[in-house]
């Protein structure tokens, strides 16, 4: 890395997909800034990322709503781009609690358009957005035609900050977007060094197939066995975290190169059911995972998988991992981490201590919830 390396901020880039973003960016010949107020994610990661890129880790930290804080940052590394990871992402919280949803995924997208916009060369943002905008599709593949028709706070807080992101657009050309539709983000960095880890149980199959299989949970529950499916259970579009990581290290490098905006769903374009993931989790793993059938979960929809044909025309973009890499490397993180980073490295030397994070004035956390 040279001081003429592009630098790029990660806002929650301490988190699952920004960390292995992290990763993708440096091996990409570029400079990631991580901006992270550790709300949902572990400083232990830091460590991680320096043993797995072999340089230090340069972390901000503090809340994306704090402007004036990610203003100071975005000067301070010269970032050239933005990617927006920083949000909540829980279907099921973002009913219970849909202001604290709005608060901070709708206004954290605006606080760093605002801090960018007081740069002068900073005007490329990649959003991380979802499937879920589409709602329940009338039909399978999805492509980015579809209409979208948000069924959750979360959902719709995405979609609102896409039609920000498109106004900003109309409001002043030199803006270059990339959003990002991931569908069903799973698995882990091959060395086992980085991966998710949810706090509390896990709402997502993936990681619960993990607990289920390390010990930690006694059995799966399958939310739902007569759906108009091959077998009955639900079907997703799973997609390799490191698939994903590099779908937008494609698009950060197509906004600082062509400088077309787009919006593209991240997926396989391949659907598995909930039994096809337990079954590849078996094989991958050597482990039983015990599961047992139970009604359907409030808001599912039966298929859901991508047209990616788009990403791979505008971004050149195709993933490369399968159902079973998923299952083998979301099994080797969790092997290796029972407790995710709160598991004690054995023996693993430390390269640094974690780079030293500032912290941002006092800024704003999450709202005290009433019981
Ligand atoms: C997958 C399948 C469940 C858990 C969610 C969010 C979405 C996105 C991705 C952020 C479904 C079944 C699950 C379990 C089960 N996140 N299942 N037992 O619901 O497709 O999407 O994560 O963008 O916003 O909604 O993923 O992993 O929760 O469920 O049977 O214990 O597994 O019914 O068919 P989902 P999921």
């Amino acid at each position: 890395m040279t001081k003429n390396t592009p630098s790029v901020l990660l806002t929650g880039g301490a988190g699952y997909i920004g960390s292995h973003t992290f990763v993708a960016l440096v091996e990409a010949g570029l400079q990631p800034v991580i901006l992270d107020d550790f709300s949902n994610s572990h400083p232990a990661v830091l460590q991680r990322l320096e043993q797995l890129t072999g340089r230090r880790v340069t972390c901000e930290k503090g809340n994306v709503l704090d402007t004036g804080f990610v203003a100071e940052v975005l000067r301070r590394h010269s970032c050239v781009a933005a990617v927006h990871f920083a949000g909540f992402k829980a279907v099921g919280e973002s009913v219970q609690q849909p202001l604290m949803y709005y608060r901070n995924n709708v206004s954290g997208l605006v606080s760093l358009l605002e801090a960018m916009a007081t740069t002068t060369a900073c005007r490329s943002v990649v959003f991380s957005s979802t499937a879920t905008v589409y709602g329940d599709p009338a039909s399978v593949p999805i492509d980015e035609s579809f209409p979208c028709a948000p069924e959750s706070p979360y959902a719709h807080s995405k979609l609102v900050c896409e039609d920000i992101l498109a106004s900003l657009r109309a409001s002043d050309p030199t803006w270059r977007t990339g959003v990002l539709r991931y569908f069903n983000p799973v698995g882990a960095h091959p060395s086992g060094l980085i991966g998710e880890d949810p706090n509390g149980i896990p709402n997502n199959l993936m990681p619960f197939v993990t607990q289920v299989a390390v010990g930690k949970r006694a059995r799966l529950q399958v939310f739902g066995n007569d759906y108009p499916t091959p077998d009955g259970t639900g079907v997703r579009d799973y997609l390799h975290v490191v698939d994903l990581a590099a779908g937008h290290v494609a698009a950060v490098q197509a906004l600082l190169g062509k400088g077309e905006s787009f919006t593209v769903n991240l997926g396989t374009g391949e659907g598995t059911s909930v039994l096809g993931v337990v079954n590849a989790f078996e094989r991958a793993s050597g482990r039983p995972v015990p599961f047992e059938f139970a009604p359907r979960r409030a808001g599912d929809v039966a298929q859901y998988f991508a047209d990616v044909s788009l990403a791979e025309s505008v971004l050149g973009w195709r993933a490369a991992h399968t159902i079973d890499d998923m299952c083998r490397d979301a099994w080797h993180w969790q092997q290796r981490n029972p407790d995710g980073y709160r598991t004690a490295d054995s023996g693993t030397p430390a390269v640094h201590a974690p780079a030293p994070v500032r912290n941002s004035p006092n800024s704003p956390l999450r709202p005290a919830v009433s019981t």
